[in-house]
């Protein structure tokens, strides 16, 4: 069975080189995503297409061979990623980062190449137009920029800006009315943790995940919710390395718009 998935996130690492006020994940724990984690979530799953992956934490920069090992991986098996996100505080500068953020925007160009060309290789001038549209910015950087971050160390933000066409700079700021009251922070919204309920519709040849998937350090899968450490961790869908996406959409998909529900006949699967 074949999956899209929208929005996946990765929770690089627990670590962090900060401690704002608002942190809806609570305390930083010595916890970072490792290659096997990775290697399962795609060698036990098989995806039809993948629209962005957002790398978060903790710092991801605090663990950028996690981040380089995935997008190596992606090219190395041609997995069909359209695009790239890091969120970071923008204390470190990574110039390793940076060099494989450049290798998938060439992995992304050379793919839109190849579906655009035809059987002889020639692009017509309607396929040039449409490539030339979509080159680079395959790749965002995220800098957070709220009042309870310390501020962006500028001579990173200034390396950033400057290494390279292709890579997408953007800042956040999360405004005080969407802050959610977990973790550090003793004010914003109340978010009761749940299960999460995936959304999701059938596409001819794959199963269409519409919420967000996300992947904490050690391995579990959840739907981000309200982001806080412990409650990913006390109500998961389960672990990567013992739970697939199809048992994750048996157990706690939702279908939408008359779509008939998942059926399988995998004996681990059961509804729940
Ligand atoms: C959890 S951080 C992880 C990435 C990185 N450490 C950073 O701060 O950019 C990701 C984003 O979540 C936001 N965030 C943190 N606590 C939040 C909360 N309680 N409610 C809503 N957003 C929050 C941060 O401001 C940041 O933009
Ligand atoms: S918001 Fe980001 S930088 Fe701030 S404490 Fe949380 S994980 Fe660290």
């Amino acid at each position: 069975m074949k999956f899209i998935l929208h929005d996946l996130a990765f929770e690089t690492t627990r670590r962090c080189n900060l401690h704002c006020a608002h942190c809806m994940r609570g305390t930083s724990q010595n916890i970072d995503l490792t290659s096997e984690v990775i290697d399962a979530f795609f060698d036990n799953n098989e995806f039809e297409r993948i629209d962005h992956i957002c790398f978060s934490g903790g710092e991801p920069t605090l663990n950028p061979a996690i981040i380089i090992y995935t997008i190596d991986k992606i090219i190395r098996e041609n997995i069909d990623v359209r695009d790239i996100a890091m969120v970071t505080n923008g204390q470190i500068f990574v110039p390793e980062l940076v060099e494989a953020f450049h290798r998938f925007n060439e992995y992304r160009n050379s793919c839109i190449i190849k579906s655009i060309a035809r059987e002889d290789g020639i692009i017509s001038e309607l396929g040039r137009c449409i490539v030339d549209s979509n080159m680079d910015n395959h790749v965002r950087i995220t800098f957070s920029t709220d009042r309870f971050h310390e501020d962006i160390n500028s001579e990173v933000e200034r390396r950033y800006m400057e290494s390279g066409k292709g890579l997408k700079i953007t800042k956040f700021a999360v405004g005080d009315d969407d802050i959610y009251k977990t973790g550090f922070s003793t004010f914003g919204q109340s978010f009761e943790y749940q299960l999460p309920s995936l959304r999701y519709t059938k596409e001819p040849d794959a199963y269409f995940i519409l919420d967000n998937i996300y992947m904490t350090s050690n391995g579990y899968l959840t739907s981000e919710g309200n982001g806080q450490y412990v409650d990913m961790d006390h109500m998961n869908m389960g672990h990567v390395s013992d739970t697939s996406i199809e048992e994750a959409l048996v157990n706690y998909g939702q279908a939408i718009f008359g779509t008939p529900p998942i059926t399988s006949s995998h004996p681990k699967i059961k509804k729940i």
